[in-house]
């Protein structure tokens, strides 16, 4: 399924109930070459996918993952490589690793929802069990893990506060004036 770019981008919505149709690998491997053309910062590529499709390893994952709602199917741990990132000047805290976890998510996100597939992020795990888990590197440190599967028909509420912002409700023009500061603080 293709849709038009836009559309894929405000139709996306976290799916936090999934059903227990297998997703293809080849779809998944869509979803990473997606990703493999996110941004990234000075192009250094420091952000390193781990797929998972086992059953097994998905539900030992899930048992250290608080914030995964979902079961899903498969799923693509986001990790940042830090030993390597120290070579090129980065240090562990810098904002691009983290910004490059973003778009690499991002893109996946809207991937799996361009293939009609379901995705959630999660942040809320333990680091060091999801790195024992799936016997990470010590330099590879995960930072976000991006749920996919086919979406139930009933999803839960989504969270709280349940509120949409329109841009013109994130945005200001130019220089604000003192009362857009004022107003905005
Ligand atoms: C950095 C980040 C961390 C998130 N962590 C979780 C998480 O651990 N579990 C979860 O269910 N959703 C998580 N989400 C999804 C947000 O709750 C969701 O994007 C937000 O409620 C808006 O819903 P929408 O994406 O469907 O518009 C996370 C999103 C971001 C950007």
């Amino acid at each position: 399924m293709n849709r038009d770019a836009l559309e894929v981008i405000r139709t996306r919505r976290v799916v936090r109930a999934m059903t227990d149709e297998p997703v293809p690998r080849d779809q998944v491997e869509r979803i990473l070459d997606a990703a493999a053309h996110a941004p990234s910062a000075g192009n250094r590529r420091l952000q390193r996918f781990v797929a998972v499709d086992d059953a097994a390893t998905l539900r030992v994952l899930r048992m250290v993952s608080p914030g995964m709602l979902q079961r899903p199917a498969a799923a693509v741990v986001i990790c940042v490589d830090v030993a390597r990132a120290a070579g090129y000047g980065f240090r562990e805290t810098s904002s691009g690793l983290s910004i490059d976890v973003g778009t690499a998510a991002q893109t996946m996100l809207l991937a799996a929802h361009a293939l009609g597939l379901g995705s959630g992020p999660v942040t809320s795990f333990s680091r060091a069990a999801v790195g024992v888990v799936l016997n990470l590197p010590a330099g590879w440190r995960p930072e976000l893990i991006v749920c996919l599967g086919h979406a139930a028909a009933a999803q839960p509420p989504p969270v709280a506060p349940n509120r949409r912002y329109s841009w013109r409700d994130l945005t200001s023009w130019g220089r604000l004036a003192d009362d857009d500061v004022d107003d905005r603080a």
